[in-house]
């Protein structure tokens, strides 16, 4: 199912979510964010989906931004608002699936860009990505969740010298900061995360949920994470998924699981 400006195409349990506004360079206006926000919330309902991948339409950007055009003349109340439901709609909602989402970074990762993916559970990277977060360049601040995840994802001095200088990295030096896990060639770029999705989809989508919950609960200041994951590694011994995962091992052959 597409919509005004996000291509959908689902395939042996992926599902391929790819940003099409190329002409702004997939720049992220309400619209995009209320078609984003459709579209994951249906995904993560979807049992026939076990892994998301999202990309951006084009050679040339990921997603350039939030759409610069449309908020420019915004009041400090219309700002809040943006990114309140911006983050709570999309970013943490994102972030908080219990299915997967990677993110291939086929071109500019700028601002609401760079945090549409800095939301995903995985990035990877083609060789021409240019990532960063200029919104001081425009006198406004990341307000889809860049200043906490930037932070937590590369560390607290690297996130300050980038979003206070606006510089931008390239994919290498995304890499050796850990912002994006892998780097290959532009072509190699949609293959490497199909190969990456088939990889997940051979374990098992309860523990999955369980795991991202409780990597998630280490960067919530209102959960202990370690209580997480002592009650969710609980919670899985109650699961069809370990029943069958523990059985498959004894037994010598590929688990099937049921994601319950
Ligand atoms: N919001 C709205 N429109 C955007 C956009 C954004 N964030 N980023 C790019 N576009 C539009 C441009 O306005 C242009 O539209 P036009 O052809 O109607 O004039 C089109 O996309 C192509 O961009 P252009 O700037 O011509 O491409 P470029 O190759 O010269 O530069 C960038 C590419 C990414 C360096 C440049 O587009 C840019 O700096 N974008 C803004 C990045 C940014 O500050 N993002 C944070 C926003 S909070």
């Amino acid at each position: 199912m597409n919509t005004a400006n996000l291509q959908l195409r689902k395939q042996d349990q992926v599902a391929w979510v790819q940003i099409d506004r190329p002409a702004k360079l997939n720049a992220i206006n309400k619209e995009v964010l209320r078609e984003l926000h459709q579209i994951f919330f249906d995904l993560e309902e979807d049992d026939s989906i076990r892994v998301i991948v999202l990309t951006g339409s084009g050679e040339k950007a990921f997603v350039a931004g939030a759409d610069i055009a449309e908020f420019s003349e915004f009041t400090p109340s219309q700002g809040k608002e943006l990114s309140q439901s911006g983050q709570d709609k999309v970013f943490t909602f994102i972030e908080q699936m219990k299915k997967p989402v990677i993110a291939a970074i086929n071109g500019f990762a700028l601002g609401g860009g760079l945090e549409l993916a800095l939301s995903c559970h995985i990035r990877i990277a083609s060789n021409n990505a240019r990532m960063g977060l200029p919104e001081t360049s425009l006198g406004v601040i990341p307000g889809y969740g860049g200043t906490q995840r930037l932070a937590q994802i590369i560390g607290k001095g690297r996130a300050m010298e980038l979003i206070l200088s606006c510089k931008m990295l390239n994919a290498e030096e995304a890499f050796s900061f850990g912002l994006v896990s892998q780097v290959v060639t532009q072509e190699e770029l949609l293959s490497t995360a199909s190969e990456l999705a088939q990889k997940i989809l051979k374990n098992s989508p309860f523990a999955i949920g369980q795991a991202i919950k409780s990597i998630n609960a280490a960067y919530d200041e209102h959960q202990n994470g370690f209580e997480v994951e002592i009650n969710a590694f609980g919670i899985c011994f109650g699961s069809e998924d370990f029943k069958e995962g523990t059985q498959a091992f004894l037994e010598k052959r590929e688990a099937n699981f049921s994601g319950n």
